[in-house]
């Protein structure tokens, strides 16, 4: 599996969002954060927005879900056509039956757990997701300083993935850079979300092009 990157539009310009995301083509995916001031401190986009984004977008959608009853709204980004759908372990009543609908709808499933959540409580069901979102900040905000200490769950994850003989793809969000992106993928993540680092640079394909090299560089396959 080789190394994805997905930049993050919470840090483009929403006034100018068809403009910041042909900008960013030489990507894989485009991550689209979706915050609903109850799940997460914040308030940004949801159907309406997204469901544009899908159609004009070149690249495909890797959607975040920060919000609370993602049971009864993810379903709705899969009917838009989002290529994977992230929600979070703890705000699903029932991720399993949740991913089923996912994939059963002909998306990509994906749980997102944060710094202070436990991954191992996802190892019996891990064969139900494709991707796992492990969060490298406090979710809700753009910008904020990369967690270090999450990088022995990625470790462990990246283990038991093996250890179970399956594909699923390790996504790392919050504060990935050209500096931090060879930590994480040396530690076995092979999806990387950038915001600020890519959105802060003027040249955002040559700042896609140094956190991937930087990553692949990194990433013992
Ligand atoms: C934060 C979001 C991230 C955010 C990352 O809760 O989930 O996707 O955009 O931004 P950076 O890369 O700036 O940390
Ligand atoms: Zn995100």
């Amino acid at each position: 599996m080789s190394i994805s990157i997905a930049p993050s539009i919470l840090s483009a310009d929403f006034c100018n969002l068809q403009k910041d995301l042909e900008a960013i083509s030489t990507a894989d995916l485009v991550h689209v954060d979706v915050m609903d001031y109850h799940f997460v401190p914040n308030l940004t986009i949801g159907e309406p927005v997204v469901k544009r984004i899908a159609e004009v977008s070149p690249l495909p959608l890797d959607v975040h879900l920060m919000i609370e009853d993602p049971d009864r709204w993810a379903p709705h980004y899969a009917q838009m056509g989002a290529q994977s759908v992230t929600f979070h372990m703890n705000a699903a009543a029932a991720p399993v039956r949740l991913a089923r609908e996912l994939h059963s709808m002909g998306a990509k499933a994906a749980i997102a757990v944060r710094p202070a959540e436990p991954v191992e409580p996802l190892f019996d069901i891990l064969s139900e997701f494709d991707m796992i979102l492990i969060m490298t900040v406090e979710p809700g905000f753009g910008g904020q300083k990369f967690l270090d200490n999450q990088l022995g769950k990625v470790r462990r994850l990246r283990d038991e993935i093996t250890r179970q003989g399956l594909s699923t793809r390790i996504e790392v969000d919050g504060g990935v850079s050209p500096v931090t992106a060879p930590l994480v993928a040396a530690a076995g993540a092979d999806v990387l979300v950038a915001g600020s680092a890519v959105y802060g640079q003027a040249d955002r394909a040559a700042a896609i092009a140094a956190i991937r090299s930087k990553a692949e560089e990194a990433y013992k396959d």
